[in-house]
């Protein structure tokens, strides 16, 4: 059983909780892809549902695949969201980002009344910390905030070449350890300019893990 396979077992388990009606939350990266092929299916054979995107790249994938797909600017909540992660752990405590849209998946994540992580067994760790923490950066405010980030215990890299689909930049972070990742959560919160990060630590509900074939759903 390869990765791709997990992802694909993982993201169509998360798709089995869609019922006809629902706005669902589309996330971004490899596993949530699988989530909308998946959910693409699921229309093809009578499902009635709409989606919101996290990426620009997710609401091309989606509409291609035949999925409609709102503007979340006009959807004030959804009824649930589905969106990979880069590392989770047993208290459902995640860290996202890698593909660079954390701050709309994370606004997406906290309209939905239920927000559930897909994931092969590699992101699943004891706690969190090993990934790099992706910040989202106003690009005016990028040296002050990087120093604020550095004064945090972050080694900062500033990924190069890149803009978010909100025009800002990515500052990944490395830390020696998460002593307190509520309190560091909260510390880059309060830095103005930095726009959101791939923290998510009150917002999972549950996960889909596949490792090996298997899946198993974690619940918060
Ligand atoms: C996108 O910004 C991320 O939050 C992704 O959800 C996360 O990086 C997981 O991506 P993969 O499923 O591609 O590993």
């Amino acid at each position: 059983m390869s990765v791709e396979q997990d992802k694909r077992l993982a993201a169509e388990a998360a798709v089995a909780e869609i019922c006809d009606g629902m706005i669902v939350g589309l996330g971004t990266g490899s596993t949530a892809a699988f989530a909308v092929a998946a959910l693409a299916r699921r229309i093809t054979d009578g499902l009635k549902v709409e989606a919101v995107a996290t990426s620009k790249a997710t609401a091309q994938a989606a509409i291609a695949a035949g999925i409609a797909v709102r503007d979340f600017a006009e959807v004030p909540s959804l009824d649930l969201a589905i969106d990979g992660a880069d590392e989770i752990d047993a208290r459902l405590w995640a860290i996202k980002g890698a593909g660079g849209a954390m701050l709309r998946e994370k606004a997406v994540a906290a309209a939905a009344k239920r927000f559930v992580v897909i994931a092969d067994g590699s992101k699943s760790v004891e706690a969190i910390g090993a990934a790099k923490l992706p910040v989202e950066v106003l690009p005016f405010a990028l040296s002050f905030v990087v120093a604020r980030l550095e004064e945090l215990g972050a080694a900062v890299t500033v990924r190069p070449d890149y803009w978010t689909d909100n025009g800002n930049l990515v500052a990944d972070c490395r830390f020696a350890a998460l002593a307190d990742p509520h309190a560091l959560a909260g510390a880059i919160d309060a830095i103005p300019g930095a726009l959101g990060h791939g923290l998510f630590l009150d917002e999972v509900d549950a996960a889909y893990i596949s490792a090996a074939g298997e899946v198993t759903r974690r619940d918060r």
